[in-house]
């Protein structure tokens, strides 16, 4: 057994909250972590959002540093929003399967082939693929921000393929949709879901629209992280069946400690599907270590950060 002085390794969850809290004071840092993230991550966090949240705080806040508890991308947004900050990521490697559907020159064919139409990208792309984009979306304004635009205008969604589908379906647009998709979203199963409705028959169903057509359809709310987690707050039914990454359950159970929230089953029940092994990357010991350490920093090339910039901040002012 490892004695408790032995490394740094034994320190015990409060133990490293205490030291995080520390270091956050003296570095005038501000944590924000994503829905998705680990429990123990999220309770020490300044402040907890989805993607469309956590933009907007960065774009507001004073803190010296931001801590993003997140994926790569959104750690992107925060700097091409507050360049002269720093940004930390406490795992580097914390990406996205989504933005990586979208590679920049792949995508910047795609654009090139129909010069008269605007680009939407959903949020969830790298800092390449936002500087080639009219303007940015999440998944918690991408239909106000559709419907912003003129009926007959011309559009490119990219690039999740489902979301870009379930836009279409509620604003009669045709957008051209890119074939990108989320690993974990994509691989959400009907019949499961199906089988833990007949087990209960009362509960509703909440359904992130990165999840396929199918689902979309059955579900009783379909949403962004955090509209899922408001739809649960104000509705009035005891179950939930969430159609999500699994993380948000403990901010739906905390928010709403009398209901029951059911995790949905993906198609291949070996592995964890419904959990973003990237978000779940982010760990105490990680963001302890980046804190004290300063690093790993985002950084995004200046001349892309300035492309980028412009189809983000749209996207604040139409949402
Ligand atoms: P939200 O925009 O709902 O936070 O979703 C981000 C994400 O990565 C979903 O997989
Ligand atoms: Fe990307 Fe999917 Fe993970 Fe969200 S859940 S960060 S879309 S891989």
């Amino acid at each position: 057994m490892e004695s408790k002085k032995s490394a740094p390794e034994a320190l015990s969850p409060s133990l490293l909250a205490d030291e995080i809290a520390e270091l956050k004071k003296e570095k005038n840092a501000v944590i924000m972590a994503h829905y998705y993230q680990r429990d123990e991550v999220k309770e020490i966090a300044d402040f907890i959002g989805d993607s469309l949240a956590l933009a907007r705080k960065a774009a507001q806040t004073d803190a010296d540093v931001i801590v993003m508890c997140g994926v790569h991308f959104m750690g992107e947004t925060a700097k091409i929003l507050c360049p002269d900050r720093t940004v930390l990521i406490p795992d580097p490697e914390a990406g996205c399967s989504l933005a990586d559907s979208c590679d920049p020159e792949e995508f910047g064919k795609f654009v090139a082939e129909h010069p008269d139409h605007t680009v939407i990208s959903y949020v969830n792309t790298s800092a390449a693929v936002k500087a080639l984009t009219d303007i940015v979306v999440t998944s918690g304004n991408a239909r106000k921000i559709v419907e912003s635009l003129p009926a007959d205008e011309k559009i490119i969604f990219g690039p999740d393929h489902n979301l870009g589908e379930y836009i279409n379906s509620v604003t009669g647009r045709r957008m051209l949709l890119w074939n990108g998709a989320c690993h974990v979203h994509d691989r959400f199963s009907l019949e499961g879901i199906a089988r833990l409705k007949k087990e209960h028959p009362g509960a509703k169903v909440l359904v992130h629209p990165e999840c396929r057509r199918p689902l979309q359809i059955i579900a009783d709310k379909v949403g962004s992280t955090a509209a899922l987690l408001d739809f649960a707050r104000a509705d009035e039914a005891k179950e939930y069946i969430v159609v999500t990454e699994s993380g948000i359950l403990f901010d739906m159970q905390r928010e709403c400690p009398e209901k029951t929230f059911i995790p949905a089953p993906a198609e291949d029940t070996e592995c964890q599907c419904n959990e973003c092994d990237y978000m779940k990357m982010i760990t105490l010991r990680k963001l302890r270590d980046c804190l004290r350490d300063g690093k790993p920093e985002i950084h995004v090339d200046p001349e892309v950060a300035r492309k980028a910039l412009r189809p983000i901040e749209r996207m604040l002012e139409l949402s």
